[in-house]
């Protein structure tokens, strides 16, 4: 495996480009609107948020040696759809949860109308920094496309689309093929959309390139959530920075409550071994690729 430290310091220069990124375009408090306006900064900004897919963004733009300034445009958008779906994702018309990244959930620190609104803008405001953004050196054939990638992966087909399914899917016990699907929309496809969007800043990623990309993607996206629902059992509140317990409470269908805590660990494990294998064509480049997907499945919050 490759040497930890260029990962950390990695991590820190991609964390930091993306929230300084952030602040530039999340609008600034002012006028009759600024209610709003706090509400989706508090969302965005500040919190214990781990930017896990801006990360990827930059990551699968230096597994092909792009300049990081030409990828802070779709690290921006991915990190502003996740931030709504979680502002959406804690209402009490969803999870109901009160805590999240270690502070009190939007529509407990505002409103519930204003949190739904929040989520709303947020969503937009991704969509105009890809369409705005003037760093990216693609042409308007490759912005629309990535522009669709994110939509596509954002919206019934994607992530809300699995949030449905989610939420149906309360009390109800799911064979395994329905809720690797749930994950896979709800979580795998902003995850698939982040590694896509950065190698699609490259004018010539080859198709091979793309599909490795794409199956190293689909792995880690699935691997993450099942390494969420693990926390939800196994950490505690504090370290979480949102509650724990919160899937049992609700009864939801999980990988542990499926496969148990050692069988879900198998498959976050498997799905590991099957990302790094689908980077084999790349050299040093995507190291912080693997890293990631090692990352994902040993992070503790
Ligand atoms: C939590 O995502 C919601 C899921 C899709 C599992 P993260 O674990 O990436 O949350 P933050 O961004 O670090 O708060
Ligand atoms: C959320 O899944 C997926 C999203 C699209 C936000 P969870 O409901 O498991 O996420 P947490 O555990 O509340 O962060
Ligand atoms: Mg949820
Ligand atoms: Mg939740
Ligand atoms: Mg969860």
């Amino acid at each position: 495996m490759p040497d930890n430290k260029p990962f950390k310091k990695n991590l820190q220069i991609f964390c930091q480009r993306v929230d300084a990124s952030l602040d530039r375009w999340l609008p600034q408090p002012r006028g009759p609107e600024s209610h709003l306006q706090e509400a989706m900064r508090y969302s965005v900004i500040g919190g214990g948020g781990k930017r896990v897919r801006p990360v990827l963004v930059y990551a699968a733009g230096q597994a092909l040696n792009l300049q990081l300034e030409q990828l802070d445009a779709c690290a921006c958008a991915v990190e502003i759809i996740h931030a709504y779906s979680l502002i959406h994702d804690d209402l009490p018309a969803m999870d109901d949860d009160d805590l999240r990244r270690g502070r009190p959930t939007c529509h407990k620190t505002f409103d519930e109308a204003t949190a739904i609104l929040a989520g709303d803008a947020l969503q937009a405001l991704a969509f105009e920094v890809l369409a705005k953004d003037e760093h990216m050196s693609c042409n308007s054939t490759t912005r629309l496309d990535m522009i669709r990638l994110l939509a596509e992966a954002s919206g019934s087909t994607g992530m809300a689309g699995g949030q449905a399914i989610d939420l149906d899917s309360v009390g109800k016990q799911l064979a395994l093929d329905q809720l690797e699907n749930m994950h896979q929309l709800k979580t795998g496809a902003l995850i698939r959309a982040s590694v896509l969007l950065g190698a699609m800043c490259s004018p010539d990623a080859s198709a091979e390139v793309l599909q490795k990309l794409d199956t190293y993607a689909h792995c880690v996206g699935l691997a993450f959530q099942i390494h969420d629902d693990i926390l939800d059992v196994v950490a505690d509140t504090a370290t979480l920075g949102k509650p724990q317990g919160s899937d049992q409470a609700q009864n939801k269908p999980t990988y542990p409550a499926l496969l148990g805590l050692d069988g879900a660990r198998e498959r976050a494990l498997d799905l590991h071994h099957q990302s790094l294998a689908a980077l084999d064509i790349f050299n040093e480049s995507a190291d912080t690729l693997r890293q990631l997907s090692a990352y994902i499945v040993e992070r503790k919050h």
